[in-house]
């Protein structure tokens, strides 16, 4: 296991609204360099919380988030140049066209020389269809946007990658491929944290699956223990308990 230095960690991480909600409730998680991690649970259970913690969008109530070592609290400017994020909506521009996207993206996130043949390579890579290339985005599926999405993050070449539900809503082909590219990306050494509701996508491509419930971490399972434990049951059996905060 890669546990001596990881990619991202959650150290202690709480967070409470300003409504007074309590979306996180002291997690601690760890994702080492070419490990995938998958978080499951309920609507409302605090996944995009903690993804967008990491991402320095919320200053969390109480702990800290860290990216290649760096504390996303204190530094959010530099941890972020090492994290890439692909949420269940893509954002892009529907008069751009597939490459143009690409190119905004990628000087945004601080690569300012790629030539064309460098954002073919790349959407060739994800299998977005050579036709869509220079197509506007506006009338793309929803697998191509998240082809698209996913092209925008290999373009960062960040160590992380977060992901929240990149694949809800996404055709069964369609998803497959989707998860085919992240195998790649793992096998390229990234960390990878992604919340999904698949629990059979999960099981198969997580190498540490983790369960949350009003925002703690119930429950944390590694591969190998997956392949003896039968993971459906053990989400249906944490979704029936009682609640934590009765
Ligand atoms: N901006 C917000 N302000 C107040 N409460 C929020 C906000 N965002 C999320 N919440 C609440 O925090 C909890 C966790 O939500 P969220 O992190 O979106 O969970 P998940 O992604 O697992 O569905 C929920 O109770 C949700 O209603
Ligand atoms: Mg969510």
């Amino acid at each position: 296991m890669s546990e001596k230095s990881p990619i991202l960690k959650a150290d202690d991480l709480s967070m409470r609204y300003e409504d007074g909600v309590l979306a996180l409730d002291h997690l601690n998680l760890t994702v080492g360099a070419g490990e995938v991690y998958c978080l499951l649970g309920a609507n409302g259970a605090g996944k995009t919380t903690t993804i967008n913690l990491f991402l320095g969008f919320l200053p969390p109530t109480t702990g800290a988030c860290f990216i290649n070592g760096i504390d996303v609290g204190k530094d959010p400017l530099e941890a972020k140049k090492h994290v890439a994020f692909v949420s269940e909506n893509v954002m892009l521009y529907g008069n751009f066209t597939a490459r143009q996207n690409l190119d905004f993206f990628a000087k945004l996130g601080g690569k300012p020389d790629l030539d064309k043949e460098r954002y073919y390579q790349v959407m060739r890579r994800v299998s977005l269809q050579e036709k869509a290339f220079e197509q506007r985005v506006k009338n793309f599926s929803k697998g191509m946007r998240q082809k698209l999405g996913i092209s925008i993050a290999i373009i960062k070449d960040a160590a992380a990658i977060l992901l929240d539900e990149p694949t809800s809503g996404l055709d069964p082909k369609a998803a497959e491929e989707f998860q085919e590219i992240l195998h790649e990306l793992k096998a390229e050494g990234k960390a990878i944290l992604m919340s999904t509701h698949d629990i059979f996508r999960a099981k198969e491509i997580g190498d540490r699956v983790g369960i949350m419930k009003e925002g703690r971490l119930v429950m944390e399972r590694t591969r190998e223990e997956l392949q003896v434990e039968d993971l459906v049951k053990i989400y249906i059996d944490y979704m029936k308990s009682e609640p934590l905060t009765a």
